[in-house]
């Protein structure tokens, strides 16, 4: 392809076809091996697209992977990082243009993979990838630079989320001439409140949706400090959007005065299926919850309905990113360029201490260990508290970790806690565990986390990649890391989930944000234990 015609294809000038002539899909391309394989026993693929086929360029994010071929021995390790870290760049920036009312307001598409469709938290995650490369503009108006693509999708988010504050993933803009994309998943849906098909893909209701958008804009605020941005476009209307749908998911289920159901309830979801993970219970209400200062989440991060609604992971991100978010509201009171509304900042940081309070008071929960699966029933029962997965204010708790993030995991790595803490720690341990966990995959191939969107058997990588950026022992982190290496079937991507005793069965080749998270694992060990991007994988 000519590169002005890239260009007309990436400013949404070109039908999407014109682009496949040349390029091939990137779906297809993912599912088979390109020479020239690496030099290491895995023989990885070249898994790069060739670089007309790219979907953005970054001359930084160029650089650093040069850099890190001299860093990393292995050549098996050093392909994989080759491979991933640029792929949401390489793949997944579908459309980049203009608002059609603000020729100022930048705007991009991006896509989770093989759907033309963006979900809020893929999207922030995908562009947290490239912090390490994320610098103020050198020059007014830039387009070519990470910060661009930042403010695009901040931008593009916040008309989501003032489209559709509960949904999960939403349709091309109009201005990107890109069809909307059929969800016969949905076809069935009976959502409350209504969405409008042609704007939103799927309108699961997703606590960490909402976080994630603060995630984001923390992100990109931390490494410019360009207060201004916050202020031009519709950053606030969108802030108080989330603002507003995370305090109406607090409400309990029943008015605690009178005992009746309170109808009708913020949210409902309900979808004609086989699957009990892809509809809500109690004709789409979800399970009951009691107010506790925490916030419902009808759904995971997987996209699979939650057990309980106090999906405290969920909760823990939340009250992380509304604290940071709230100094770019004060940054906006400080420059007053432009009208915030009073209380706004003091209004997120109490809404953030009241969520990390109620997580504290009922989301860590005692569990018996010795007389547990795998103890010993006739010793007397030890106690010891650990940070349940979901609770519903009334005493129950899902004991367990699902793989995609936010999860209990990766707390330390959202910011909510260290490492050290020892509830964390106790509650890691249980998690990487096949006794205190029951979606931890062992396995001949990999041993790692998974949940019930793939099912029992299968482990996610992003998990075991999770497991690196939240350990300090190198032989934990030595053994995680073979694993993801050998585990790819030769195809040198981050799949989403492996059959745990088989490579060969895999789900997702083309999973855009898995990749990235790879890339930032090996970065942040390059950082904190270079020695051991100078050992061998083989
Ligand atoms: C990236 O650079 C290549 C040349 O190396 C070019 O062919 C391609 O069109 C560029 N992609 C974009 C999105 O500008
Ligand atoms: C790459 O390495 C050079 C030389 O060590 C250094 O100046 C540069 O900052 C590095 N670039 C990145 C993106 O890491
Ligand atoms: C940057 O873009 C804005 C809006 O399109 C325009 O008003 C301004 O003049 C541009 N600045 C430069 C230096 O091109
Ligand atoms: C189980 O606990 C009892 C009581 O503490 C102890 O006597 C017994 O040896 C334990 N059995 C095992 C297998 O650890
Ligand atoms: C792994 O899965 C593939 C594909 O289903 C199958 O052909 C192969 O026999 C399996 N290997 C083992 C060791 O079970």
């Amino acid at each position: 392809m000519k590169p002005d015609t890239q260009l007309l294809l990436i400013a949404g000038l070109l039908p999407p076809s014109v682009a496949s002539q040349s390029c091939p899909d990137y779906s297809s391309y993912s599912k088979t091996r390109h020479e020239p394989f690496s030099s290491g026993k895995h023989a990885l693929s070249s898994a790069r697209p060739s670089p007309a086929c790219r979907t953005f360029n970054s001359s930084a994010v160029e650089t650093l992977l040069t850099n890190m071929t001299s860093t990393i021995a292995d050549a098996d390790l050093a392909r994989l990082f080759q491979n991933t870290y640029p792929n949401t760049l390489d793949t997944a920036i579908r459309w980049r243009g203009h608002a059609a009312d603000n020729p100022a307001e930048e705007l991009a598409f991006i896509i989770t993979g093989d759907i033309d469709a963006m979900w809020l938290r893929d999207s922030a995650n995908q562009l947290q990838s490239y912090l390490p490369v994320l610098e103020p503009d050198a020059a007014p108006n830039q387009t070519d630079s990470i910060a661009s693509l930042y403010r695009g999708v901040i931008n593009l988010q916040a008309r989501q989320l003032l489209t559709a504050p509960f949904c999960n993933s939403f349709q091309p803009p109009p201005e990107s001439g890109i069809p909307p994309s059929p969800n016969p998943a949905a076809e069935s849906d009976t959502v409350f409140p209504p969405y409008d098909k042609e704007k939103v893909f799927e309108c699961k209701y997703e606590l960490d949706s909402l976080a994630a958008f603060l995630q984001l804009s923390t992100d990109y605020y931390e490494s410019t400090h360009d207060a201004s941005f916050f202020g031009a476009f519709h950053w606030l209307a969108a802030l108080r959007a989330v603002l507003d749908t995370a305090g109406a998911m607090t409400r309990g289920t029943y008015d605690p005065d009178t005992g009746a159901v309170r109808l009708p309830s913020p949210y409902s979801f309900s979808r004609l299926t086989t699957r009990a993970t892809e509809t809500l219970a109690n004709d789409g209400l979800g399970s009951p919850v009691r107010e506790t200062g925490m916030v419902r989440s009808a759904f995971r991060p997987s996209d699979d309905a939650t057990l309980f609604q106090f999906l405290v992971p969920a909760n823990m991100m939340l009250a992380r990113y509304l604290a940071s978010a709230s100094l770019i509201v004060d940054a906006l009171v400080e420059e007053s360029k432009v009208e915030v509304p009073e209380g706004l900042a003091e209004e997120m940081r109490g809404f953030s201490a009241r969520v990390r309070e109620a997580v504290t008071k009922y989301g860590i929960v005692p569990v018996v260990v010795a007389s547990g699966p795998g103890g010993n029933a006739s010793a007397a029962a030890a106690v010891e508290t650990v940070y349940a997965y979901e609770v519903d204010g009334f005493g129950s708790a899902a004991l367990m970790d699902d793989a995609n993030l936010p999860s209990l995991l990766a707390a330390p790595v959202f910011g909510y806690l260290a490492n050290t803490d020892p509830v964390y720690q106790r509650t890691r341990a249980r998690l990487l565990s096949a006794e205190g966990n029951p979606y931890f995959m062992k396995g001949s191939v990999i041993n790692g986390i998974g949940g019930p969107h793939a099912g029992p058997g299968m482990a996610w990588p992003m998990a075991s990649i999770v497991r690196i950026l939240t350990s300090d022992d190198d032989k934990e982190i030595v053994t995680a890391l073979k694993e993801l290496v050998s585990s790819t079937d030769g195809l040198g991507l981050m799949h989403e989930s492996i059959n745990s005793n088989n490579a060969t069965q895999w789900t997702r080749q083309w999973f855009s944000w898995a990749n990235g998270l790879f890339g930032q694992m090996i970065l942040d060990l390059q950082f904190r234990k270079p020695d051991i991007l100078q050992q061998s994988f083989q």
